[in-house]
C-alpha cells in the first residue's frame, strides 16, 4: 500500500514556519511522507496568517484553486490551520465546502487524529487560557531526508499568545494568551537540536520579553526571566549562534539588553518593531511606550554593543495618522537609522479595536507614505552597507552550490562570497573581506 503524502504551504510569520515543522512530523510518525509536489499529494496543508486582509486573500484565493483539484481527485483532503483557520473557524467550511478540515493554533498536536475522523468535515478551533504547550523533541534525521540539504538552524517557539491588544493586531484572537513553555521542555528541545547539528536557534514568541511573567516556567516558586533563559541556551556546548524575535520596547528589561555585551554566541541584532515615530499615535495603537523610551532603548543597546543592527516593523496609514504624525515616523527613521525594517500599510482586522477608529486614511495616502519610507529606508540600508566594505567579518555559511556562497553575518546581512569555497558547508562560520555593498545585500571573499 502506498503511502499517504502530504503537502504543506505556510504563510505568515516564524511561528507559522515552526509550527508547520511540529505537524510535518507528528504526520511522519503516522507514517505519512512529505511531498513538494502539490497536484499529487493524499492531504495538502494551508498554514495561514491574517495578520493583514492581504495575508488572508492569498489564503482565499489558494482555496479557490484547490477545489479545482479536489475535483479532479475527490480523496484529497484539504486542511486550513493558522491564523485564519483559528479566527474564522466554521465560517471557512461554510465559504469553502471542499475544505475537509480546520485547525486551530492550539490544535495542531491533535492533526493525526483529527485526520482519523469519519466525519465529512471538522472544526477544531478550541483555545483556552490555561493551556499548556506539550513538550515537543525534533526528530531531525526525518526532517532532513525530506526537506533536503542539512538543518544547521532552527526556530524554537518558548510561547504562544500575546497579551499586549495593540489596537491593530489579530494576534491575541488568533493565539490566545500568553503563555510560556516550561524552561525544562525548551532546554530539552534546544540541547536535541544541538545533538542533531543545529548550529544556530532562534528563540522564538511574540514578545520573548515577557516570557515567564504569566505562568510558572520553573520547578518550585522561583522566578525565571528571558534573559535567565537566554543565558541557559547559549551554554549549551555546540551551539554556535543565538537569535531571538520578537520584543515589544516597553518590556525591554536592562538584564536582556546586558547580553548582548555577555553572551558570546548572541548574534548582533536586534528586531525592535516601533510601529509608528509619533506618540500619539503609539497611544491610539496602545503600544504603551514612547518615542523618547524607544529611543533610550536603542541608545542603551547599542551601548552594550556597539556594532548591534537594529531593524524595526512600521505601520503607516494608522487610522488619524496625520502628515505631521508621518512625518515623526520619518524623522525617527532618521534617527535611529535602522539597519532594516518591514513596512506595511494599516490594513483593518476584524475584531480589532481599530477597525472600528474614526478618520481612516485613504489607501492613496496609504501609497505614498509606504512609498516614501520604503525609498528613504533603502538608501539608509546602501549607507550602512557601504560602511562594511573593507572589513573582515565572520559569518554563518546558509548554502553552497559549489560556485558560490551565501552566507549572513551575525547583523544578518546576506553576503555573496566567492574564493576558495570548497571547504564551506552550511553552519561552518568563515570570514570574508567585503568588498561590493548593494542595498539588500554583500559581496564578499572569504579569507583563507
Ligand atoms: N509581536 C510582534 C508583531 C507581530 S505581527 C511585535 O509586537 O513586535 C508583525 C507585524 O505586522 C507588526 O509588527 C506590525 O508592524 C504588522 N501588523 C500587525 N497588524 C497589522 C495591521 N492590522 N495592519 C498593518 N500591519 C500590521
Ligand atoms: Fe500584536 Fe501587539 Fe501582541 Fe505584537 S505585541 S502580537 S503587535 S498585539
Ligand atoms: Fe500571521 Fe498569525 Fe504569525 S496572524 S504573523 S501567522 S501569529
Amino acid at each position: 500500500m502506498h503511502s499517504k503524502t502530504f503537502f504543506i504551504k505556510t504563510f505568515g510569520c516564524q511561528m507559522n514556519l515552526r509550527d508547520s515543522e511540529i505537524m510535518a512530523q507528528l504526520l511522519g510518525e503516522k507514517g505519512y511522507v512529505e511531498t513538494s509536489d502539490s497536484e499529487t499529494a493524499d492531504l495538502i496543508i494551508l498554514n495561514t496568517c491574517s495578520i493583514r486582509a492581504k495575508a488572508e486573500q492569498k489564503v482565499m484565493s489558494l482555496l479557490g484553486v484547490l477545489r479545482k483539484q479536489k475535483k479532479r481527485n475527490p480523496n484529497l483532503k484539504i486542511c486550513v490551520a493558522g491564523c485564519v483557520a483559528q479566527q474564522e473557524g466554521q465560517q471557512i467550511i461554510e465559504r469553502m465546502p471542499h475544505v475537509d478540515l480546520v485547525v486551530g493554533t492550539q490544535n495542531i498536536y491533535e492533526l493525526a487524529e483529527l485526520l482519523k475522523e469519519k466525519k465529512q468535515q471538522t472544526v477544531a478551533t478550541s483555545l483556552v487560557d490555561n493551556y499548556s504547550i506539550p513538550a515537543f523533541i525534533p526528530d531531525l534525521g526525518k526532517q532532513e531526508s525530506e526537506v533536503g540539504p542539512v538543518v544547521f538552524k532552527k526556530f524554537l517557539t518558548i510561547m504562544q499568545g500575546c497579551n499586549n491588544y495593540c489596537t491593530y493586531c489579530v494576534v491575541p484572537y488568533t493565539r490566545g494568551r500568553e503563555i510560556s513553555r516550561q524552561a525544562s521542555h525548551i532546554l530539552q528541545e534546544a540541547r536535541a537540536l544541538v545533538d542533531g547539528g543545529v548550529k544556530e536557534i532562534t528563540l522564538l514568541g511574540q514578545n520573548v520579553n515577557s516570557y515567564g511573567k504569566t505562568n510558572n516556567v520553573i520547578e518550585g516558586n522561583g522566578s525565571f526571566s528571558f534573559s535567565d533563559l537566554l543565558r541557559q541556551v547559549a551554554s549549551i556546548p555546540g551551539l554556535r549562534q543565538l537569535r531571538f524575535t520578537t520584543s515589544n520596547p516597553k518590556d525591554l528589561s536592562d538584564d536582556l539588553m546586558r547580553c548582548f555585551a555577555e553572551v558570546d554566541i548572541l548574534c548582533p541584532h536586534f528586531h525592535l518593531p516601533v510601529q509608528s515615530g509619533s506618540n500619539r499615535i503609539l497611544s491610539l495603537m496602545n503600544r504603551k511606550y514612547s518615542r523618547e523610551l524607544y529611543l533610550e532603548k536603542v541608545a542603551a543597546l547599542r551601548s552594550y554593543c556597539p556594532e548591534i543592527a537594529i531593524t524595526t516593523d512600521m505601520i503607516v496609514g494608522f487610522p488619524g495618522e496625520t502628515n505631521e504624525d508621518f512625518e515623526e515616523t520619518m524623522a525617527l527613521l532618521e534617527e535611529v537609522y535602522y539597519h532594516g525594517s518591514y513596512s506595511f500599510k494599516y490594513s483593518d482586522r476584524p475584531g480589532t479595536r481599530s477597525s472600528a477608529f474614526e478618520d481612516k486614511v485613504e489607501e492613496s495616502v496609504k501609497a505614498e507614505r509606504l512609498l516614501r519610507f520604503q525609498t528613504r529606508q533603502d538608501e539608509i540600508c546602501l549607507e550602512h552597507n557601504k560602511k562594511y566594505v573593507g572589513q573582515e567579518l565572520p559569518m554563518m555559511i546558509e548554502k553552497n552550490d559549489g560556485d558560490a556562497i551565501v552566507a549572513r553575518t551575525g547583523t544578518n546581512h546576506l553576503v555573496h562570497i566567492t574564493g576558495e569555497v570548497n571547504s564551506c558547508k552550511p553552519g561552518d562560520i568563515a570570514t570574508a573581506r567585503i568588498l561590493h555593498a548593494g542595498h539588500h545585500s554583500l559581496q564578499g571573499v572569504l579569507k583563507k
